[in-house]
């Protein structure tokens, strides 16, 4: 039977959780079949530091980009900066014979939940952010939080202002109801589900796993954070992975190797990755 290979589209594997034991990470990623890992970012030094971690690994991928939560941080010269990184990574790359592994822009999006910066500087940022990863034809990564109808506002905006890629990206770690993923899957985004999916009570987050066009369907650890069952609480990482793909495939009566399967050709397509 062929090895069944997953992709952990999202994943802070570049994080000081992992300061001692990074190498011992991938590997037991690699063991558990998850040979595609993207990581996700949040600001200008943690996107500079994961470019430079994804050249180093096959198959890892990394994103750039300003989260919600630190949106304060953005000013005028910011989209240079990592215009900057994404060139000068790209050169890296080639050197290497690699295909530039910067992938996408974000985490971008608005957070309510922790309000660290005012929600006009988080609309604002988010929405230059959009520009930008059109600018370099990249897909973005949402993180969302208790800010849906704000968000989707910028989305359809930037939908309608052919802002947005054909495939343009991914709702990440999606807490919503079913009717805010189909909206959204209306634009054309895919949706992420992560740990959570394998909590007893989370209710919303099964029934999207249940119902979603698989094709819109992307598996994320977050780690370290988000750990899925049975590890919850402690730290998480991309080996987990599986845990959570088990949980899909047991809710929708399916085999865990095609979930496997189809989510690892989603994030590929996605992402744009040979
Ligand atoms: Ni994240």
């Amino acid at each position: 039977m062929a090895k069944t290979i997953w992709f952990d589209t999202h994943s802070h594997l570049q994080d000081k959780a992992f300061a001692s034991d990074r190498d011992q990470v991938f590997q037991r990623a690699k063991d558990a079949g998850v040979e595609y890992i993207l990581l996700a970012t949040s600001n200008i030094e943690d996107s500079r530091v994961a470019a430079e971690l994804a050249l180093e690994h096959q198959n890892v991928y990394c994103s750039i980009g300003i989260h919600p939560q630190e949106a304060g941080r953005w000013d005028q010269k910011s989209a240079q900066f990592l215009k900057k990184i994404y060139r000068d990574i790209g050169k890296k790359a080639k050197r290497l014979g690699r295909d530039n592994p910067i992938k996408a822009i974000g985490e971008i999006g608005l957070d309510y939940h922790w309000d660290n910066d005012p929600r006009e500087v988080q609309k604002f940022v988010y929405k230059e952010q959009i520009r930008l990863a059109n600018e370099l034809n990249l897909p973005v990564i949402i993180h969302e939080r208790e800010a849906y109808q704000d968000s989707y506002d910028i989305l359809e905006w930037a939908y309608n202002n052919g802002l947005l890629k054909d495939e343009p990206g991914v709702s990440h770690c999606f807490s919503g109801s079913w009717q805010g993923a189909q909206r959204l899957i209306k634009l054309g985004f895919t949706i992420g589900l992560d740990g959570p999916v394998t909590f007893k009570n989370a209710r919303k987050a099964k029934e999207i796993a249940a119902k979603i066009n698989l094709e819109k369907l992307l598996l994320e650890t977050d780690a370290p954070y988000l750990t899925p069952e049975p590890y919850r609480g402690k730290r998480n990482e991309s080996s987990y992975l599986p845990y959570i793909g088990k949980v899909v495939a047991e809710l929708r009566n399916a085999k865990i190797e095609d979930i496997a399967k189809q989510t690892l050709i989603n994030g590929k397509r996605v992402f744009s990755i040979k």
